[in-house]
């Protein structure tokens, strides 16, 4: 009884508020940045012009322009050739004055997405995907980490949840959010399970989890059945249905039973674009 009571009243963890005291704090740095002759600027690259793609770019060029990090606005044709797109990769590798770059992804299928997070120097990698920034967070070496993966981190942090010990159960094997948030929480001391498609009786593998991070791409899979009472529930998802933007959790079955939980939207969204700012100012610190 007294766990139902405690579990009535789920934690609704705020990306929106700790989001906006990243950006606060990231501004500070900046103001620093600046006055020792140094303006943090971040190149933002847009190929197409799928709708979604161009609002989350506005929204970052948005956050940059709050924190004082100064966006270079790249927007080019869907049928822009690799080759043209690695040249501007190429360009903006070898600006000084650019500090971090975005591509925003997904690319346009004749593009080779790989080719180009590779080419993007490790330096400048503010979104973390580059071969030489994973292999860092494997080996747990410092460098730029996934914005996505860092912003549930800094979440967990700013809610004083501490993953020692703690069960973790990963839905999604991606490389932008799965993997690397498998590896960011067993560094915290987590011990993880990174469940997909072909995991066997998933709702009982996610049962067991003290921590459940949901990142599918599914609108509302995760319901009152995957989740252990008590549990944090973080939901990485943003899907575009019918209703608006919903997660992959199904927000109204399982925040009555979990501790504490993230809404979408005002979740994890936030956090990413604040990671991103954070990761633009420690490009521009590290060179300066
Ligand atoms: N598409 C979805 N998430 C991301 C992200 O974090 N960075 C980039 N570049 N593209 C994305």
């Amino acid at each position: 009884m007294r766990e139902r009571e405690i579990c009535d009243m789920a934690t609704v963890i705020d990306g929106v508020r700790v989001a906006a005291e990243m950006r606060e704090r990231a501004a500070g740095q900046v103001r620093e940045l600046v006055a020792r002759g140094v303006t943090p600027c971040l190149a933002v690259v847009l190929v197409g012009d799928d709708p979604a793609s161009a609002s989350y770019v506005n929204m970052k060029e948005r956050d940059c322009a709050e924190v004082g990090i100064t966006s270079l606005d790249h927007r080019l044709a869907a049928d822009i050739s690799q080759h043209e797109l690695d040249a501007l990769i190429d360009r903006l590798n070898a600006d000084p004055a650019v500090h971090g770059i975005l591509v925003q992804m997904p690319l346009p299928a004749h593009l080779d997405a790989e080719s180009v997070m590779e080419r993007i120097s490790p330096e400048k990698d503010v979104d973390g995907f580059h071969p030489a920034s994973l292999g860092r967070l494997v080996r747990g070496l410092p460098g730029f980490r996934a914005c996505t993966p860092a912003g549930v981190m800094e979440m967990l942090r700013a809610y004083d949840i501490d993953p020692t010990g703690m069960r973790a159960v990963i839905v999604g094997r991606s490389t932008i959010v799965g993997k690397p948030m498998a590896l960011l929480l067993l560094e915290a001391n987590a011990t993880v399970t990174v469940c997909h498609s072909r995991t066997k009786d998933l709702p009982a593998v996610c049962r067991e989890a003290d921590l459940l991070v949901a990142a599918i791409g599914r609108a509302g899979m995760i319901d009152a059945s995957y989740v252990k009472p008590g549990a944090v529930v973080i939901d990485v998802g943003i899907n575009r249905t019918d209703d608006g933007l919903v997660g992959d959790v199904d927000y109204v079955s399982v925040e009555p039973i979990a501790s504490a939980i993230t809404p979408v939207p005002g979740g994890v969204g936030p956090m990413t674009r604040a990671m991103l700012m954070v990761n633009t100012v420690a490009a521009a610190a590290a060179v300066e």
